[in-house]
């Protein structure tokens, strides 16, 4: 039984996507999910949460199966050392993004996924593939997140166009963000993400339907990207503190590979200074140390 000590700051809720300026910082959820499909969960493991950028580890991974290395003709995969929204690094690297988790990254895996089909039919390709990992047909976008995100678009737009002027982007931007944003406003629990994690701890196997989600080479890279780049500006320090893959979004979720052991899903709203679940890092911080299951 794992205890964990008080903490009382909770970091601050994001507020840029107004839709989810409404959650209520004072929730936390934790789930593991082992091999065998087995779930431990604690507190709001539960409760819905907008799983955001914890969604590009999935658009990767269905860029990968869909055009294996073809996908790093589009998008780099070094760590950033900067903000998930920023711009600067565009201008000097001909609209390539460094990453597929940064916000650029992201924007530009999905037009890369989408070859020339409309929005809907990459996003039913999406969430289908969601709720494969996840063995769960109950998961779904939360449209009103989306809407809000559609509607303060301006610095994801301008990641777009600015991409789309080096001639990096091939469909229109607002198809290409609608999509994104849908993609961001993907919907889930603890227990279902700690669930859709787990083709990733056994070197690709969802060792729980005996099912192999993608090769064990294809998972160990997946892995290594979450832990170079999942975090952002953040990522160093992370895996400092936790030793695992994670990728973060800025509904507060986290989602952590710990291979061999088991797929970790955290959720707690408020964030620290660069984006990530306040509550969350620490939770996992203490996770690792009393499981001793940083990969380090
Ligand atoms: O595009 C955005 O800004 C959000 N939909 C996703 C950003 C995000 O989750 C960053 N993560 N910590």
């Amino acid at each position: 039984m794992l205890t964990l000590s008080a903490e009382t700051a909770r970091g601050k809720v994001a507020d840029y996507i107004p839709q989810l300026a409404h959650v209520d910082p004072k929730q936390f959820g934790i789930a593991v999910c082992t091999p065998d499909g087995q779930l431990y969960s604690a507190g709001h493991a539960n409760t819905p949460f907008s799983i955001q950028s914890i969604s590009k580890v999935f658009t990767l991974t269905i860029a990968l199966g869909k055009m294996g290395d073809g996908i790093w003709k589009h998008v780099g995969r070094e760590p950033s050392g900067d903000p998930f929204n920023s711009i600067v690094q565009l201008e000097h690297e001909s609209g390539k993004p460094r990453n597929p988790f940064i916000n650029a990254g992201a924007i530009a895996v999905v037009d890369a996924i989408m070859m020339g089909h409309e929005p809907k039919e990459t996003l039913a390709e999406i969430l289908n593939f969601v709720r494969f990992i996840a063995q769960d047909n109950s998961i779904c976008f939360d449209h009103k997140v989306a809407a809000s995100e559609m509607e303060h678009r301006d610095r994801n737009a301008s990641l777009a166009h600015f991409m789309k002027a080096f001639g990096r982007l091939r469909h229109d931007v607002d198809k290409v963000l609608g999509t994104y944003f849908h993609q961001c406003a993907i919907a889930m629990n603890c227990e279902q993400l700690a669930r859709a994690g787990l083709f990733l701890v056994s070197d690709g196997i969802d060792k729980a339907t005996n099912t192999r989600v993608v090769s064990a080479q294809r998972a160990r890279r997946i892995n290594s990207l979450m832990m170079m780049c999942g975090h952002y500006d953040g990522s160093g320090e992370f895996a400092y503190r936790v030793g695992l893959p994670g990728k973060s979004g800025v509904g507060g979720g986290i989602l952590a590979i710990a291979p061999g052991k088991g797929s970790i899903a955290v959720w707690s709203p408020g964030l620290d200074a660069l984006g990530n679940s306040y509550l969350g890092t620490r939770a996992l911080e203490q996770l690792v140390q009393k499981t001793g299951w940083s990969v380090f």
